[in-house]
């Protein structure tokens, strides 16, 4: 779908009442969108990669709490973390979107699928016994609650994750999905000190940024920095509604984020889209003036893994 129509259909949904406008987003998005045809494997894949990056900072899963934060539809990422050995996943949205019948049908993926499944997870502790309690809770006539029950996955919705009800040290690591890019840069720096807040000592934070134009993922006619060229006031009559909100900040202004937040940067793996450096070398791209003083590989830079820690207090020679 072109991506104007696509915004303006989004800007008019987003006017009406909330309870209308989400049905109403869901049933579009379920008969023409992104949920017309779904399978687990990309957020179970998320949540594998967190669980990579944390064992490449020689951090184990095993026995751990998580705190997910932006939910959205279904809960593949939690699943992945508790096939890995979590022992807790908290995992809490702004917004209730979560739907019992799309984790059903991926769930109906996953015992349809088994072997590919499992090998998803090849390099990490997979707890075989657990995937088959899975298996055998799935196979009957089964209740999202029960689901809840034996993964130990508590859902908070609606929950604000810039205001926890949660003690501090509680959370081992705290983790988003393709969420950050969707958040105003004051109630990330929010996030970030709740997080602080809550997470043990030894705590890491492993956060996933989308940091392309969401336009760009179903309309193959721009780039993912097609969004780029537009003045503020501009693209928030084209995207500022609560569908498709995005900051538009960039990995540099991430990292100073991260840096105001008293953070460590510990890892941090960026992805490119080809193609999008050298139009930007050959001047081929309008950019506004919000981006223009960005060095071009910086602007390249369309996604990252960023994993982080609190800064510990450096105790001076004595
Ligand atoms: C683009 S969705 C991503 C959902 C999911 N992680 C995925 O990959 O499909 C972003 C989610 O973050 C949630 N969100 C935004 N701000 C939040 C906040 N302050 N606290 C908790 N969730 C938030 C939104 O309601 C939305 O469900």
């Amino acid at each position: 779908m072109k991506w104007t129509l696509k915004s303006k259909i989004q800007n008019i949904i987003a006017l009406l009442p909330s309870s209308i406008s989400y049905k109403l987003y869901y049933l579009l998005q379920r008969k023409l969108g992104g949920l017309k045809k779904i399978n687990p494997i990309s957020r179970l894949q998320a949540g594998i990669e967190v669980g990579i990056q944390l064992k490449n900072q020689d951090k184990i899963t095993t026995g751990k709490t998580f705190l997910e934060v932006g939910t959205g539809w279904r809960l593949n990422v939690p699943l992945a973390l508790w096939l890995i050995g979590a022992k807790k996943i908290i995992t809490v949205d702004l917004n209730p979107y979560l739907k019992e019948d799309l984790i059903k049908e991926d769930m109906d993926y996953i015992r349809a699928n088994q072997e590919e499944i499992k090998h998803l997870f090849d390099g990490l502790d997979f707890d075989e016994t657990r995937f088959r309690s899975l298996m055998d809770l799935t196979g009957r006539d089964w209740h999202l609650t029960e689901l809840f029950e034996l993964c130990d996955i508590q859902y908070i919705s609606p929950g604000d994750a810039t205001k926890l009800t949660l003690s501090e040290n509680t959370i081992d690591y705290h983790i988003s999905y393709t969420v950050l890019e969707h958040i105003p840069p004051d109630t990330i720096l929010a996030l970030f000190e709740e997080g602080n807040r809550i997470i043990k000592e030894d705590g890491l934070f492993i956060h996933r940024v989308d940091y392309s134009d969401h336009f760009s993922h179903s309309d193959t006619s721009i780039n993912a920095i097609n969004f780029l060229q537009y003045g503020e006031g501009q693209w928030d009559k084209l995207a500022g509604n609560r569908y498709m909100y995005m900051n538009r900040l960039r990995h540099d202004d991430f990292l100073d984020l991260y840096k105001q937040a008293n953070h460590n940067i510990l890892t941090v793996n960026t992805d490119q889209e080809p193609g999008i450096a050298q139009s930007l070398e050959t001047g081929t791209m309008d950019i506004d003036d919000r981006f223009k003083n960005k060095p071009n590989d910086i602007l390249a830079i369309t996604g990252a893994w960023i994993v982080t820690e609190i800064k510990k207090i450096e105790i001076g020679n004595r």
